[in-house]
């Protein structure tokens, strides 16, 4: 089908039923499909909103365009889960179906308030012109999960903020409400973090921006997110067309994330915060979305997948999923990132390991491997690979020097090559590497050394080949799971 304009943003009730049903059987019976992450059932699944605790249960919603693997008319779904690990699928929370709406129910956040959970979201309309107006809005969830939107918006750009104005983050502080935005400056085109108050979510007034490094942070900031994490802030945040020369990334828009000790809340400077620093080493986390749950710990989720990026399963109509649940903490001024412990609910079957360089000769690429490597080991750990170690994912060690990279050079169907098929980081030299690698089709997950960094990817590699193996012997330790999929 030929994605104009007009098929982007034909409302949802032209679309035929059936065409939803083969899209979703198309979308399940893909051999690159995930089992234990969120993932869409049709279409394009982008950015997390409204992560949050609510009424007994965690809940996220994401961008859906369920009709095809394109950023057509996007709506929120909705996910809930009592561990933030087996998730259920709710339905359509978010309809883009009001003037203010029109062209898509944009990311956004939630927060409880009473017996309700309150939705703050982007509305993104365009005139006839195709002129974009960006309408923050806000919408009631009740506890049998019915949403009601408020019938005006709460806010549109201000002056000097051009239509690139989104993604508002509503978090309690001060004794009061603020939305975390990101904006686009209108006259000279930076992105930059923006505040807005209130006291009760109704009623809004413009606070300012939110100052917290000297660095031009590119032309746009999206899905900009403020969390407390062990006792401070940390905002996690999406420039686009950031200088290399201020943070080095690879991928086409980095997801980055500032600690910092404190916000003086009159002049919106954060005190003493920390340089940028990349919140994943590997190729396709994006528009991360954290809070703090009711007992103060800070989570977040991901979008696995990056914008202006086309994806091998686009042909067979759908595109991306969610990283699973990182719990957030910091140790010596950096974010650890740690799968949540309900993850454990997933394994299956466990097996240890010890030193021999054929993990796993057949596996379903449905797994976890937990290994800890000695210090002073070289070699290559290859996954979902084949007999002769050709095909695969690949993670290339040096516990010697300190050296650790993602490599999917050699899956079968490569992609997005344009921006680098590795990934490379420094481990600690001359010490054992502790890694938990999930896998997940066409997924990878790794968390190393207690989630110091995480390396995240998709590959799109045959799932005839599914051996784990060393390419050479390696002095190492660990377990590996089957998971249980969701
Ligand atoms: C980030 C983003 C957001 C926007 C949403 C639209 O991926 O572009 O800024 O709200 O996606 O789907």
């Amino acid at each position: 089908m030929e994605w104009t304009r007009a098929k982007r943003y034909l409302p949802y009730d032209q679309w035929s039923a059936e065409r939803l049903l083969k899209l979703q059987a198309q979308a399940d019976r893909s051999q690159y499909q995930l089992r234990y992450h969120i993932r869409p059932k049709s279409g394009l699944l982008n950015d997390p909103n409204g992560f949050s605790y609510f009424n007994g249960a965690y809940h996220v919603f994401y961008q859906s365009f369920p009709f095809g693997a394109v950023h057509g008319l996007k709506s929120w779904m909705h996910m809930t889960s009592p561990d933030m690990v087996n998730w259920q699928e709710q339905g359509l929370a978010i309809a883009p179906d009001t003037t203010y709406d029109s062209h898509g129910a944009y990311s956004g956040s939630a927060i409880q308030q009473g017996d309700k959970l309150f939705l703050m979201y982007t509305g993104n309309h365009r005139t006839e012109d195709w002129e974009r107006i960006p309408y923050q809005l806000g919408a009631w969830m009740d506890k049998t999960g019915k949403v009601t939107k408020l019938p005006q918006p709460l806010f549109k750009n201000p002056a000097g903020i051009s239509e690139h104005f989104r993604d508002p983050q509503v978090i309690k502080a001060n004794g009061k409400f603020y939305a975390v935005l990101g904006a686009q400056t209108a006259s000279d085109q930076t992105g930059q973090v923006m505040l807005y108050q209130s006291k009760d979510l109704l009623n809004w007034e413009k606070a300012g921006f939110l100052h917290f490094t000297d660095e031009k942070l590119g032309y746009m900031v999206e899905c900009p997110n403020l969390v407390k994490v062990d006792g401070k802030y940390v905002l996690i945040f999406c420039p686009q067309g950031l200088s290399q020369e201020v943070s080095d990334y690879q991928n086409i828009y980095p997801n980055m994330y500032v600690i910092f000790d404190d916000i003086n809340w009159d002049t919106l400077e954060a005190v003493n915060p920390s340089p940028l620093y990349n919140l994943d080493g590997g190729f396709d986390v994006y528009a991360t979305q954290a809070f703090n749950d009711q007992d103060g710990t800070a989570y977040a989720i991901s979008w696995v997948g990056l914008p202006d990026i086309s994806y091998p399963t686009d042909d067979e109509n759908w595109a991306n999923c969610l990283s699973q649940v990182k719990e957030l903490h910091l140790k010596d001024g950096r974010l650890y990132q740690t799968p949540v412990s309900g993850i454990a609910s997933l394994h299956e079957f466990e097996q240890s390991l010890e030193n021999t360089p054929e993990i796993c000769a057949v596996t379903d690429n449905q797994y976890e491997l937990e290994l800890t490597i000695a210090p002073n080991q070289q070699g290559n750990l290859y996954l979902q690979t084949d007999k002769d170690l050709k095909h695969g994912v690949k993670l290339t060690f040096d516990t010697a020097a300190g050296y650790l990279a993602l490599d999917r050079s050699q899956t079968s169907q490569p992609f997005n090559e344009k921006y680098g098929l590795i990934r490379s980081s420094r481990l600690p030299a001359q010490q054992a590497a502790k890694l938990r690698i999930f896998v997940d089709h066409s997924l990878i997950e790794v968390f190393v050394n207690d989630g110091e960094q995480v390396l995240t990817g998709r590959y799109f590699t045959s799932p005839a080949a599914s051996r784990i193996a060393f390419d050479q012997p390696v002095n190492y330790r660990g377990h590996y799971w089957d998971m249980r999929p969701i």
